[in-house]
């Protein structure tokens, strides 16, 4: 007969409760407050191995082959932990910072090189997010994957470091399976393989630069009789560029000839769920939107936070893993994955600037 479930044996404690003595086998040897180090390190794991978890599941309704109704509230729910889970951990670095510079000089040596850069888990939460490599920085000539397999497979955590990134690599990214999803999304009641879908995407690119420009116009002529004519040269040439950019952004006219359509096809999604948020039918894709920018928010924050702390608590020395520490950390600042949810923010209109809705019927909408 099996054994009683107890809380002990359940959660495993005497096992999780025997991994704080770093390098030391005996804890009681260790200073306060490098076993306080060590735990909210370790703290920061688990939560990174939840956040992991879901990003998974999320992904995988994503990439369902139809993603119906019904799974869309799926993925919100996975990425709501997530958001949840990187929001406490932002705070957390408030626990962090109980340690002085002098506390932390205390046992700082020891860790040499050792680093959160070779927290493999973050890097596989980067990877099955979807970063793009590209945006990698590097420190001094060294790829933070690369140190990873380089530092990697001399002991057990180690080899299973690499192995973990080799698997995430292996994987479909939420990414993936999001611009799957938005290139599948109708417009204007038009699906990808429509006969007249690229003509449908295209008129309603056009019909919304349209509205754009009508709206800057009326913008511009605020700004020139609140700041003086003599400024208007200045004002028309910065609403003219900003509206070519999005122009540039939305007919995916920075990307490969090959990838051109599918992306302005993926970007006019995002464009038309965001514009038309308040159509029942887009209830749920916007909420999904909204979850992911939310998601990534929570990410910057994260990062935005920790070097935040790192500059509290090391000033701007060189990093224990080697890197130029703030310097370096604060330029991984610009890591952005959903980089055309972020983009399409600029090109935005008010609701009542927008252009005429078709198949207003189609979205659950029966009046139009
Ligand atoms: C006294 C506390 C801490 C200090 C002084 C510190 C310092 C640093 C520094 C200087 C780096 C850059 C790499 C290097 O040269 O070492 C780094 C990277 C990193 N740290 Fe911390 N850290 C602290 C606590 C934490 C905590 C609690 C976490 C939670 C998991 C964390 C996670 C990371 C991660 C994930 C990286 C890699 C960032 C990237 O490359 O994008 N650190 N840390």
């Amino acid at each position: 007969m099996a054994a009683t479930p107890s809380y002990w044996d359940y959660l495993k404690l005497d096992t999780l409760l025997d991994l704080q003595s770093g390098l030391d086998p005996n804890e009681d040897n260790l200073l306060p407050d490098e076993l306080h180090f060590i735990i909210v390190h370790q703290v920061y794991e688990l939560w990174f191995k939840l956040v992991i978890r879901s990003v998974r599941l999320g992904r995988d309704e994503l990439s369902k082959p139809t993603v119906a109704e019904e799974i869309i509230p799926k993925v919100v729910h996975h990425l709501r932990r997530i958001s949840a889970i990187l929001s406490i951990c932002v705070d957390q670095f408030e626990v962090m910072e109980t340690l002085t510079p002098q506390d932390f000089l205390a046992f700082r040596d020891k860790l040499i090189p050792s680093s959160g850069f070779q927290s493999f888990q973050m890097r596989e939460l980067e990877i099955l997010m979807g970063l793009d490599e590209s945006q990698r920085i590097k420190y001094g000539e060294i790829n933070p994957l690369e140190h990873i397999k380089k530092m990697g497979g001399k002991t057990p955590a180690g080899t299973l470091a690499w192995d973990r990134i080799v698997q995430a690599r292996s994987e479909g990214s939420l990414l993936g399976a999001l611009n799957e999803w938005l290139y599948r999304t109708p417009i204007q009641g038009s699906q990808p393989d429509d006969d007249n879908d690229e003509q449908v995407v295209n008129d309603f690119l056009e019909s919304y630069m349209a509205a754009a420009h009508e709206h800057h116009s009326q913008g511009l002529e605020r700004l020139v009789a609140a700041l003086g004519e003599d400024r208007r040269a200045t004002l028309e040439d910065r609403v003219t560029g900003s509206r070519d950019h999005a122009r540039r952004f939305l007919f995916a006219e920075d990307v490969k000839d090959e990838d051109r359509e599918r992306i302005r096809r993926i970007r006019a999604s995002v464009l038309f769920i965001e514009s038309y948020r308040e159509l029942p039918l887009l209830a749920w894709p916007r909420l999904l939107l909204d979850m992911i920018v939310q998601t990534e928010q929570q990410f910057l924050l994260f990062r935005n936070r920790h070097v935040r702390m790192v500059e509290r608590i090391i000033g701007r020395r060189t990093g224990t893993g080697g890197s130029e520490g703030v310097g370096y950390l604060d330029k991984t600042l610009s890591y952005r994955v959903f980089v055309d949810l972020w983009a399409i923010r600029t090109a935005l209109l008010p609701t009542y600037a927008l252009p005429e809705l078709k198949n207003p019927e189609l979205y659950g909408f029966a009046d139009g």
